[in-house]
């Protein structure tokens, strides 16, 4: 057996490959998730997809990563929580195990893509890195003294529902002023829409006539032609995420934070301002050699730390060396 199934699982899609103890992607597919689905049989039909599409021959497998949004029980194997699949106390691993009869592991989203990010990406070779999520909801995976800080469940780095705001935006999670719901894919969206229904102007303007809402691709669009109104909201998001690196950094005094996510195909117009924000707030001496970077992986961080545990052990060797 020398291949694994990594899955990435997230409100937005999910996406399964099976990869080699390399990191080798050898075929991949993708489905897309919401709220309204039931999450196994999206699920189990993007593994039989993939499986069909690759042609591996399934006793090649070692077994079934996953890599969830929400917060997790690895020993379990169960998703205690994800505000963003609409699930509590999900089974994932008994749903996979008996519907493939392969072993399940599972890990958060943002932590496999840290080690990815760690093993193959911009963390190669540093041993206390930040991977930060920015998709449909926010994340963060940490590594310290070179480990994956994990925690009693395996769910540390719920950077996401922190709280940036006082008395800010109620969060599905029972908390207030949590930072996704200022600076996630979605939070983007929404006060983008809720500012031209307010009448800002914009080129995205006529487009909210025609379309009734606009989306996150059409801001990318606008900001790259120059559209004011685009590049300042993605400025600001910009700055809700530097409030919450600030405290990252003076936490765990990392050398590096890499972003990832969907939202990071506008990072020209956000990760300035992150870099800002933390000269002007962050103490000098512990944020100004910090490296503020974009991921390398891309959207495969997710698949191949989901992969990688299967490959314990051998992967991190491979980063140090
Ligand atoms: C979840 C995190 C996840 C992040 C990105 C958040 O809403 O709580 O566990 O890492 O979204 O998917
Ligand atoms: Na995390
Ligand atoms: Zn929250």
């Amino acid at each position: 057996k020398d291949l694994a199934i990594g899955l990435d699982l997230g409100g937005t899609k999910v996406l399964a490959a099976i990869i080699s103890e390399k990191g080798k992607i050898i075929s991949e597919f993708e489905s897309k998730t919401d709220t309204n689905q039931d999450v196994s049989k999206v699920i189990i039909k993007t593994i039989n997809q993939l499986l069909v599409k690759s042609k591996v021959d399934v006793n090649r497998l070692l077994g079934i990563g996953v890599a969830s949004a929400g917060v997790i029980d690895s020993s379990k194997k169960e998703i205690l929580y994800a505000n963003n699949l609409n699930i509590e106390n999900f089974p994932i691993g008994d749903i996979l195990l008996k519907e493939f009869l392969l072993p399940v592991k599972l890990c958060n989203d943002a932590n496999a893509a840290a080690i990815a990010e760690w093993v193959w990406g911009v963390g190669r070779g540093k041993n206390n890195l930040v991977y930060v999520t920015v998709s449909t909801g926010v994340g963060a995976g940490i590594i310290i003294d070179g480990n994956l800080l994990k925690g009693a469940k395996d769910s540390a780095g719920e950077f996401g529902h922190t709280t940036i705001i006082h008395n800010g935006k109620p969060c599905e999670c029972g908390n207030i002023g949590c930072l996704e719901k200022y600076a996630s894919g979605t939070a983007i969206k929404k006060l983008a829409n809720d500012r031209l229904q307010s009448g800002e102007v914009s080129i995205l303007s006529e487009l909210l006539h025609s379309e009734k809402e606009v989306a996150n691709n059409h801001i990318a669009f606008a900001a790259k032609e120059g559209d004011l109104f685009s590049i300042k909201l993605l400025n600001e998001i910009g700055n809700y995420l530097g409030i919450g690196v600030v405290n990252l950094i003076h936490l765990f005094n990392t050398e590096v934070v890499v972003f990832g996510g969907g939202v990071m195909n506008m990072s020209d117009y956000i990760l300035p301002s992150v870099k800002k924000y933390i000269k002007e707030h962050g103490i000098k001496q512990m944020t100004e050699d910090v490296i503020i970077e974009k991921t390398k992986l891309g959207k495969s961080a997710g698949i191949m730390g989901a992969s990688g545990l299967f490959f314990a052990g051998e992967r991190e060797k491979t980063s140090l060396t």
